[in-house]
């Protein structure tokens, strides 16, 4: 039976009309803390640092703070705190601010950070009445001003960089026990705690807040910023924009239905990290908490912010970013990353949150989704569908309809009766299955799952401690309770292909509705007084004995994924790389899943918005991401599906989905040139799909996302800063996807003039020297994809069903040359499905060309893996004076080699070389 969600669900999409239904989210104003906080500004901070305590603990520094009461002389002590200032290797600072003596326990997040960051040494530069300065080994300061306090790091250059305070909003609430109501005699109250401290309500939903208040803010300004990046999920800009005058940026795991435009309302996905980018240098802010967060953004350079007074100073504009983070609860602790480029400050994120594992090949490849492909018949007609239109595919995807009854790990009897068959008839093609899992469950006698959940106590409790009980795809159902470990072990036991009937190592896993949904719970999630595990500690009882909702909230999803990562891992004794898609996504998640944007419809807007999405979630560590292709709801018409596949074919992820009320869409349901379009989109992704591999591979060891803003590689160009319709990937290919209905051409912005970068259309091999914008004529048939001067990029031209047909296929690669007539580029090759490489078992090499030679040299020596792929073609762009004649040298022998020059584009093609890629190579050019 269909959920009245379901429904109501289908009926729109069907009929459109859409909007989100803004009343069921809270805005900051409904929001208890933040309310509270973004209306508390005061002209100077309580917060105030005892500088006769201050030592240093290894490579902390620690040092006593109190808050005073300003307005009584002399100024009242009024609470105690401790902060801890570490100097983390390469760059970072971590700020501690917690209480001297919680009355209760604070939760830090357990799984955002890969491992404990390592510490580089803190040096106590000076210490007196006024300021305490401290300093890494990498040359930057940190000033601390002791009242009010004010926390400034300097950079290598001994510019302020960030400060922590500056604008007076540190607050730390202290935890604290309910005041007993004072009355006087006539029974008027006098004294109580403020309205709303133990108690919220939104809607008919009751938060019993047991804790009382204990939200934490603090203010980081970013001097000389032009503009600020992060904060992921939002539908809005890869650039922040000011939010004085509206809603601040939420951060809330939320299954947002038919989620809006151009908006900083929180959404599925929520990871509190922020840059910051200007002229002078690149830093950035690691908010360390899942808890409900808002962030406001001040950036002096929109109109809108420059107030009188800053032209008065300056004359004109300010640069500066100003940011505020607000969170219910937790330990105030953030990570300050000094950069000072784009990289440098990406890389340190990832070295504290982990990169992107090393995808299974096939992930990087097309996937084929819709809820639902509906029995056994139709996975076999649409696996069929692609070979007879002979459109590359690597996954059939099953949403939750494949289940008995939405209860995961089963089977519908009736329409999959032979899942084993179904798997390796895919398989036979080197295709794979994905099927969607989802953490509730349904509750229903009988049900395994459901049962030993109940009998070992595996659920979230409510605030009562009672197994909660909301609703969800199934009906009613009950949480697992991720951060139990004896639950995430549990759950990954039921992966085991004894526990999950027809599944083998070819079906990857979908981890769905994980922020997580609740139809009918607050804001389409959990109660934030749900009771989740907590590690006993000793003395620890009642309240301090378990972790409120509120707590872990955006790390639910996490600790979802975690389990599901462990089951993969485990099914196969560590054999094989698991792939996942997660919905949710907080610091750290990239670890274990690929995302996607959820739920978008069929529009242009939406097409559009999967750049800077994807752009932000990337630069927030989730690389492996995408949009449904051809939108979630509604029915794309042939040219938006077009330009859809054409944009995702250049994405991390690329998936096609659709809603189960929908008109059916697989490609060959178009007419017969949308069809042949889409069969190029995808032919285009399998020729680069080694390339993809390669980026991925790169990026588990620079820690550099794969899909790229502009910013990152050209942040001295003021022009980039902002655009998000063009992204690169790596550093070697640049993509302006056409995301505008009817048009037949667009700009571009070719950057890198500077360093006389030259891009190459990947079309024509036509030359553009890097100056700006050009306008490009945009037929349907094309998009404007360039390859940068300089690099060398391996194709594989003979596209087949799927990339594990493609495994052994001979290369073609494009070597653009540079000014200089230089390129290089980098190959990465492996079983591409198990661990393997992590035995040397891969190849990992360099290509690099110059106007006497090519090389193919290893850059891992002591890796290798027995290909039997070879170079069928060079193709070299840009040649100026071409070669006569050039000779393969490999192993002990020695070939010459044939070309041909194309006059018209200066583009020489040496055909067949036939170098094997299991050996280094060389060739020489004699002129
Ligand atoms: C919500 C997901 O966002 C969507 O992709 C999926 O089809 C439905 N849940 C049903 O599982």
């Amino acid at each position: 039976m269909k959920t009245l969600c379901c429904l109501l669900v289908g009926i729109l999409a069907i009929y459109g009309s859409f909007a989100v239904d803004r009343n069921n989210f809270k805005t900051c104003e409904q929001s208890g803390f933040c309310k509270r906080l973004r209306a508390q500004k005061p002209e100077k901070s309580q917060y105030s640092l005892d500088p006769k305590t201050v030592a240093v603990q290894g490579n902390t520094l620690v040092a006593n703070v109190v808050t005073v009461d300003r307005e009584t002389q002399p100024p009242k002590v009024l609470h105690k705190y401790v902060l801890k200032l570490s100097a983390i290797k390469d760059g970072t600072f971590r700020v501690e601010i917690n209480e001297a003596e919680p009355l209760y326990p604070r939760y830090v997040p357990q799984l955002a950070l890969v491992s404990a960051p390592v510490t580089d040494k803190l040096e106590l530069v000076s210490s007196d009445d006024t300021k305490v300065i401290a300093a890494n080994s990498q040359g930057h300061r940190v000033v601390i001003t002791v009242d009010p306090l004010k926390i400034e790091f300097l950079d290598k250059s001994g510019e302020s960089a960030v400060v922590l305070n500056e604008n007076n909003q540190l607050f730390v609430e202290p935890l604290r026990k309910r005041k007993e109501a004072v009355e006087d005699e006539t029974g008027q109250i006098l004294e109580e705690d403020e309205e709303g401290t133990w108690g919220e309500t939104f809607k008919s939903h009751h938060d019993s807040k047991p804790r009382g208040n204990e939200a934490i803010s603090l203010d980081v300004s970013f001097p000389d910023a032009d503009q600020a990046y992060g904060i992921p999920e939002h539908s809005d800009k890869v650039n922040l924009a000011t939010t004085t005058s509206g809603e601040p940026y939420r951060l809330y795991n939320l299954d947002v239905f038919e989620y809006e435009l151009d908006s900083r309302m929180a959404i599925y996905a929520a990871i509190p990290v922020m840059y910051a980018h200007g002229s002078k240098r690149s830093v950035g802010v690691f908010w360390h908490n899942s808890a409900e967060t808002w962030v406001d953004v001040v950036n002096y350079a929109d109109s809108n912010v420059v107030s009188s007074l800053v032209n008065l100073v300056t004359g004109g504009q300010k640069r500066k970013v100003d940011a505020r983070f607000m969170s219910e609860s937790g330990v105030l602790d953030v990570f300050v990353l000094m950069g000072d480029k784009p990289k440098d400050v990406l890389r340190q994120y990832t070295a504290l949150t982990g990169a992107v594992p090393l995808p299974p090949k096939f992930s990087l490849a097309y996937h084929q989704s819709r809820w639902n492909y509906v029995d056994e018949n139709d996975v076999a007609s649409v696996d069929e569908g692609f070979d007879t239109h002979d459109i590359p595919a690597d996954a059939i995807w099953l949403d939750i309809e494949y289940t008995n009854g939405k209860k995961y790990f089963t089977w519908d009897a009736e329409k999959f009766q032979h899942p084993a068959e179904m798997v390796s008839n895919l398989t036979a093609k080197g295709r794979k299955l994905v099927v969607i899992i989802d953490p509730h469950i349904k509750r229903e006698a009988g049900y395994f799952l459901h049962e030993d959940a109940t009998e070992k106590g595996y659920y979230v409790k409510n605030k009562d401690g009672k197994d909660y009980d909301g609703w969800c795809w199934p009906g009613s159902s009950s949480y697992l309770d991720f951060m139990d470990p004896r639950v995430r072990e549990y759950y990954a036991s039921l992966y085991r292909y004894e526990n999950f009937a027809g599944t083998s190592k070819d079906v990857h896993i979908w981890n769905d509705m994980n922020e997580p949904s609740v139809f009918n719970g607050p804001e389409v999630t959990m109660l934030k007084d749900n009771r989740h595990y907590k590690s006993p500690e000793p003395g620890q009882e009642g309240i301090s004995s378990f972790w409120e909702h509120r707590h872990i909230h955006n790390e639910y999803g996490l600790f979802h994924i975690s389990a599901t990562h462990k089951g993969m891992l485990e099914r196969d004794d560590k054999k094989y790389r698991p792939f996942i898609l997660t919905r949710s996504g907080f610091a750290g998640a990239q670890r274990y899943a690929a995302i996607w944007t959820g739920d978008n419809s069929a529009e242009w807007g939406f097409l559009a918005a999967s750049v800077p999405m994807c752009l932000s979630l990337a630069i927030a560590g989730m690389s492996f991401c995408g949009s449904d292709v051809g939108g979630f709801f509604k029915y794309p018409d042939s040219e938006l599906m077009t330009r859809w596949y054409q944009a995702g074919a250049y994405q991390p992820f690329f998936r096609a989905h659709s809603h189960i009320e929908t008109k059916r869409r697989e490609p060959w349901l178009y007419d017969a040139q949308t069809l042949s379009l889409i069969r190029d989109a995808n032919r285009r992704r399998y020729a680069l799909l080694d390339f993809w591999y390669t980026l991925f591979f790169e990026q588990t060891r620079d820690g550099l996302p794969v899909f790229r803003p502009l910013f990152v590689e050209y942040g001295d160009e003021s022009e980039v800063l902002t655009i998000d319709n063009q992204h690169l990937l790596g550093d070697k290919m640049l993509v302006r996807p056409v995301l505008e209905k009817g048009v037949s051409s667009v700009q571009v912005y070719l950057p890198g003039a500077r360093t006389r970068t030259v891009w190459y259309d990947v079309d024509t091999y036509q030359a553009y020297p890097a100056d700006g914008y050009i306008t490009v004529d945009t037929p349907i048939s094309k998009i404007p994809v360039y390859q940068r001067g300089g690099s060398i990029i391996p194709r594989k031209e003979r596209v087949r069903r799927s990339s594990a047909l493609m495994a052994h296929d001979p290369y073609t690669l494009v070597v653009a040359l540079d000014a200089n007539n230089t390129a290089t580029g980098t190959l990465y090759i492996d079983d591409g499905e198990t661990y393997d490489y992590k035995n040397n078992k891969y190849i990992y090499a360099k290509l690099e060309y110059t106007q006497e030679r090519m090389t193919y040299t290893y850059i891992d020596e002591s890796a290798t893996y027995p290909t039997g792929s070879w170079v069928e073609r060079i193709v070299v762009a840009g040649i100026k004076t071409a070669p006569r004649s050039a000779k393969l040298l490999q192993g002990d022998s020695t070939t010459s080699l044939l070309m041909t020059l194309h006059k018209g584009n200066d583009v020489l093609v040496i055909r067949k070389p036939a170098a094997n890629m299991a050996k280094p190579w060389k060739i020489t050019f004699s002129y």
